[in-house]
């Protein structure tokens, strides 16, 4: 349980490299909500849900890593987009293997439909279930997913 409030399930929620360019990057893929707008919308679901959540976004791979062994005995469940590392990332894979917490890996693009170097995630062996392709909302229903497979389990 959360170390701030015992009472709520605290959740890790990991924005990965070039996520902090959404709205102006490739609005045709991405959309045009900013990164700061998906965040309210997460802290809004998870109001609803009751639990909470601490999120960081970050360009490089080693915080991303040391963010995630943070996790162990504070958080329990990680929502992931970990943009283009999912593809090359065993680093953040072993990291996730390591703690064994809970992941949900989400895409706000459809990974399967795009170049064939998505179609691969180092992440998705090693988290419960992935959601790509609903632009932002990719986000709440991976939030949703975690929560219930964490309340359920
Ligand atoms: C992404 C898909 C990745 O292939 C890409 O590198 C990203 C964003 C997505 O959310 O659709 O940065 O993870």
């Amino acid at each position: 349980m959360s170390t701030n409030n015992p009472e709520k399930l605290s959740i890790l929620v990991l924005h990965g490299p070039n996520l902090n360019m959404l709205g102006v990057r490739e609005p045709t893929i991405y959309g045009s909500a900013t990164l700061e707008s998906i965040n309210d919308l997460l802290n809004d679901k998870a109001a609803a849900l009751s639990c909470v959540l601490s999120i960081i976004q970050s360009n490089q791979e080693g915080v991303l890593v040391d963010a995630i062994q943070s996790a162990l005995s504070q958080h329990q469940g990680i929502l992931i987009n970990a943009g283009a590392y999912t593809h090359t990332s065993v680093a953040i894979r072993d990291a996730l293997s390591a703690v064994k917490i809970p992941t949900v890996e989400v895409h706000l693009s459809n990974i399967y439909q795009r170049e064939e170097f998505r179609h691969h995630s180092y992440i998705a062996p090693v988290a419960i279930g992935q959601i790509s392709g609903f632009g932002a909302n990719s986000y709440l229903l991976g939030l949703e997913g975690l929560y219930h497979h964490l309340s359920t389990s």
